[in-house]
């Protein structure tokens, strides 16, 4: 998809007119109907058309004003955010590309701005909405009619200042291009995506800067991840740590750490799960796909600002090798773990990962994502990811990053009872809690003993990760969710 800025509209191709939903509406169709000889009048009256944000109205062939005429609903200009222009720039791709549209150009050169939002950024958050929502996984799509294939393939924006708001784009195409990654590698197939694939597309990324390092199991069994090892030993895929690092800021800096569960395809192990939904348990690498497309982002955007990247991959499957329910392991922390239930696995490759990267990198802040309780959908549905942590600021930080981009947090509790619900009466904590409740809760404490005083997060991203309905910027399935904030959290608070 090739985006464009320039401030003179080029003739020839359909014209998209941003119109406000306040007093200028009037005079901004009035120009446009003088120019399309009265047709917009009757067009925008029949269709009840008044400008509310992510409404659009095609106007067929409307002589005078070059050829093809469409109105984009703006909304109210006085609210305009840069989530709110993403989503209208999302949506109107969706729609130009229902309408089998070649190219557009799309006149948002009167958006008033507001405040430290420039017309100019707000110009650029649109284009950033239109490439976030471009992204399809089609291909293993073969067989397909011609008029099923998309065809949108150019936009350009016009803008007061085409300079300036290419400047804010190529940013954010850089976090676009991040979050279409995460959710390529969580469209794929898990036979196609196991850990050593997961790691080689974290190899393509040192083309870009990126510093790369794989721990095998060779490596692993040395160094003494049991927990982490236990959970791929049934799986004739062999299980690995991706370390990624960005170091763009000063040396001086400790690194901010970022660890994604990534269970390539998640069984349940000899706990089978049920057949029904068994297949959606091929994201449960959601959040090593994040890990990897925020490490391309940071790359991409040269970010000032030092990150670690930490994938922890295993497969979990049921064999003749794999662990069984009243196993114990010796975790890398030395702690010993008492195996209950072979599907609460994704606390069990966390746990090494935590643990090697506070140990190794001494990072400032650790947030890890997972997708890794059902329980927190029944919390929280599939509105907000689970925000847990021992450390007050580090949640006000990134709950504020995720308000801002759309994707957002919701804390939830943390304490003594609930911790000691994960004690177990053979070894020194067990994986699962006594199941009186408060399942999610119960495996961030689990996640926590491993993490010691380093100020930490957790977030459970098991009901954000996939969209089964339409979302705006990211239409159906994977989202990508946590590429974006995480992206937000590292800007606003560490490369000032
Ligand atoms: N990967 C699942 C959690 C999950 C569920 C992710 C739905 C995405 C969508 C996780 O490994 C799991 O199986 N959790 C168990 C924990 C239980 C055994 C304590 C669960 O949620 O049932
Ligand atoms: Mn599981
Ligand atoms: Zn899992």
């Amino acid at each position: 998809m090739k985006i464009t800025f320039a401030e003179k509209a080029p003739k020839n191709s359909l014209f998209v007119a941003g119109i406000y939903e306040d007093a200028s509406f009037g005079n901004v169709t009035k120009a446009l109907d003088k120019l399309a000889n009265g047709s917009i009048k009757v067009a925008v009256g029949n269709a009840d058309f008044k400008g509310k944000a992510e409404r659009f109205l095609r106007i067929p062939s409307s002589n005078g004003c070059g050829g093809q005429l469409m109105l984009a609903g703006m909304g109210d200009a006085k609210k305009h955010t840069p989530l709110a222009l993403e989503k209208i720039g999302a949506k109107l791709f969706a729609c130009l590309n229902g309408l089998r549209e070649k190219k557009a150009v799309i006149d948002l050169s009167d958006i008033p701005g507001i405040k430290e939002h420039t017309a100019e950024k707000l110009v650029a958050y649109a284009a950033s909405g239109a490439l976030i929502r471009s992204w399809t996984f089609d291909k293993y799509k073969t067989k397909r009619e011609k008029d099923e294939i998309p065809v949108l393939d150019e936009l350009v924006f016009i803008t007061t200042s085409a300079k300036k708001s290419q400047e804010v784009f190529d940013k954010l195409a850089a976090i676009a291009k991040g979050n279409h990654l995460t959710r390529l590698v969580v469209s794929e197939p898990p036979n196609v995506i196991y850990p050593e694939s997961m790691a080689k597309y974290a190899k393509e990324l040192s083309k870009i800067g990126v510093k790369v390092d794989v721990l095998g199991e060779k490596e692993m069994t040395k160094l003494g991840f049991g927990a982490l090892l236990g959970v791929g030993q049934g799986s004739i895929r062999e299980s690995q740590l991706v370390v990624m690092k960005w170091m763009g800021g000063k040396k001086s800096e400790k690194p901010i750490a970022v660890v994604g569960k990534g269970v390539t395809f998640d069984t349940g192990g000899i706990n089978i799960k049920p057949s029904n939904g068994m297949e959606d348990m091929k994201y449960d690498m959601a959040g090593s796909g994040v890990v990897l497309g925020l490490m391309k982002s940071l790359a991409m955007r040269k970010a000032k600002v030092n990150v670690v990247g930490v994938m922890a991959l295993a497969e979990n499957m049921p064999s003749g090798s794999a662990q069984r329910p009243s196993d114990v392991v010796t975790s890398l922390s030395g702690q010993t773990i008492e195996i209950l239930n072979t599907d609460a696995e994704g606390r069990l490759v966390l746990a090494d990962a935590l643990w090697y990267t506070q140990d190794k990198f001494k990072p400032q802040y650790m947030i890890d994502l997972a997708t890794l309780t059902g329980a927190i959908t029944v919390a929280l549905g599939y509105e907000y990811a689970g925000l847990f942590s021992n450390d007050d600021k580090l949640c006000d930080m990134l709950t504020a990053a995720g308000s801002a981009v759309g994707e957002p947090l919701w804390r939830l509790p943390m304490g003594k009872a609930y911790d000691k619900d994960i004690n177990s009466d053979v070894a020194d904590v067990k994986n699962v809690g006594s199941g009186r409740g408060a399942g999610s809760i119960t495996a961030a404490h689990f996640l926590e003993r491993f993490v010691n005083k380093t100020p930490w997060a957790h977030l459970d991203i098991a009901g954000m990760a996939w969209d089964k309905a339409d979302k705006p910027l990211t239409g159906k399935g994977a989202t990508g969710y946590g590429v974006r904030l995480l992206n937000e959290f590292l800007t606003k608070n560490f490369e000032a």
